[in-house]
């Protein structure tokens, strides 16, 4: 089973229970305790505690007040060109004997499953597979799945693909160790028991699947994405190969990053940002603006490395601070139009960066100083210019920039309907201004 964690000094647990909104001086907006306590709770002992307690002076770019108990998890990541080969070492640190293979046709297709059952093989491990993975993975491929794990007694679940057969392992591996309905475990921390070991091997540099603590499955009743985040969903391992994203088509390395860069800018103006995720979220941003064009036009080997760098420090920054209204908003959209994950950002991240300027104008000056390079007179004129610049950036791809490019007219009255479901969406909730669904509508208008 997966390792417990570590638990923390039940000092700290009774400090953070015994703090309260009342304690927090009234001239500074805090954190939402409850809400707060939904994302990320600590474990001690077993019991739940507080998560990060900081009082967030928006106005500052470094976030003043206090910070008590903060909390860093990740994988272990086995990183560089060449990696996917120590597959089978890896799997056998985990105890395989029988592995539950994850993948979806273009891996099969590029060859890349069969190197994994070949490395797998060489080490004596045996697999069964399945090949149930589309993209936006929907709940009854992940229940389907679970009941396949179990039927043919599995250990290790090991998924080789991009963010969609890395969540339908992960959605398996919930409901193979916890039972009930994917839906059941919809929002922050509601997976009660270990989940089986996992290895996640990725193929495209964006998702961070196999880095975080996230799983998006498609409700199908619904319509709409559902966001699970419980901190047993950061694998065991984590394997990722930049020689992978070769095969890779330019439409998705593109999708990828601009996926990575709002990872790292919503993580980065989170609620729940700590020092240790800001430093990745500042990384992730400067590597993929100095990459992504060269990486395009070149496929040069040294530039999709340094997008898998960008994506693995942009993963680690948001698995533990966050997402925000922009991915809340993405998750909804593209849970009813069936879209790929990766074309919304480029249309709705700078809008949602607009929406969010006035709560943290300083640090929204900071992503435009990273962007610049340069201050430009004032932090609004900065944060401005930074937005404007990103936004540039963006139009360089060949990529949607607008809404009504990927919605037709007719199914535009929809809109209403998903804005009110992302306002549910676990993103929303650490971003620095939670949103209405009023204020998500003016948004896809703004875009449309
Ligand atoms: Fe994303």
């Amino acid at each position: 089973m997966k390792d417990a964690t570590v638990p923390l000094p039940c000092k700290e647990k009774f400090a953070a229970q015994t703090r309260t909104r009342s304690s927090v001086s009234p001239t500074k907006p805090a954190v939402d305790l409850h809400q707060a306590q939904a994302i990320e709770p600590h474990s001690c002992g077993g019991l739940e505690m507080a998560p990060v307690f900081k009082v967030l002076d928006q106005n500052s770019s470094s976030r003043t007040g206090f910070m008590d108990i903060t909390k860093f998890a990740i994988p272990e990541i086995i990183f560089g060109r060449g990696s996917l080969n120590y597959a089978g070492q890896c799997a056998l640190r985990l105890g395989a004997k029988k592995v539950f293979l994850v993948s979806d046709e273009g891996i099969e297709e590029a060859g890349w499953l069969q190197r994994l059952m070949d490395i797998l093989e060489k080490e004596g491990i045996k697999w069964v597979y399945y090949p149930g993975v589309t993209s936006n993975p929907r709940d009854f491929q992940v229940e389907q799945g679970a009941e396949f794990y179990l039927k043919n007694g599995t250990d290790v679940i090991i998924a080789i693909g991009g963010g969609s057969a890395m969540d339908t392992a992960k959605g398996i591996a919930i409901i193979a160790s916890n039972g009930g309905r994917i839906r059941d475990y919809e929002g922050a921390n509601r997976v009660q028991r270990p989940l089986p070991p996992m290895m996640l091997i990725t193929t495209t540099a964006g998702s961070g699947s196999d880095i975080s603590q996230f799983c998006i499955i498609t409700d199908m009743k619904r319509g709409v994405k559902m966001s699970i985040i419980t901190r047993t969903l950061v694998p065991n391992i984590s394997i990722v190969d930049p020689l992978i994203l070769r095969t890779k088509t330019e439409s998705l390395i593109i999708q990828s990053a601009v996926d990575a860069m709002a990872h790292a800018i919503e993580a980065y103006m989170s609620r729940i940002a700590s020092p240790f995720t800001e430093i990745h979220s500042l990384r992730a941003i400067d590597l993929i603006l100095a990459n992504l064009q060269r990486a395009v036009a070149t496929r040069s080997l040294d530039s999709l490395e340094q997008l898998s760098i960008a994506s693995v420090s942009a993963s680690m920054a948001f698995s533990n601070a966050g997402l925000g209204a922009e991915h809340a908003l993405a998750h909804a959209l593209g849970g009813h139009f069936d879209m790929r994950h990766g074309v919304v950002h480029p249309i709705l991240l700078t809008s949602v960066m607009r929406f969010n300027m006035g709560v943290n104008l300083q640090r929204m000056a900071d992503i435009g100083r990273l962007i610049l390079k340069r201050q430009v007179g004032s932090d609004q004129d900065t944060a401005l210019a930074g937005i404007e610049k990103l936004d540039e950036f963006f139009a360089t791809f060949d990529v949607a920039l607008r809404l009504s490019q990927l919605i037709p007219e007719s199914e535009r009255h929809h809109l209403e309907s998903l804005c009110k479901m992302a306002v549910q969406d676990a993103c929303n909730l650490t971003n620095p201004r939670p949103a209405t669904w009023e204020e998500f509508l003016r948004i896809c208008e703004e875009v449309w």
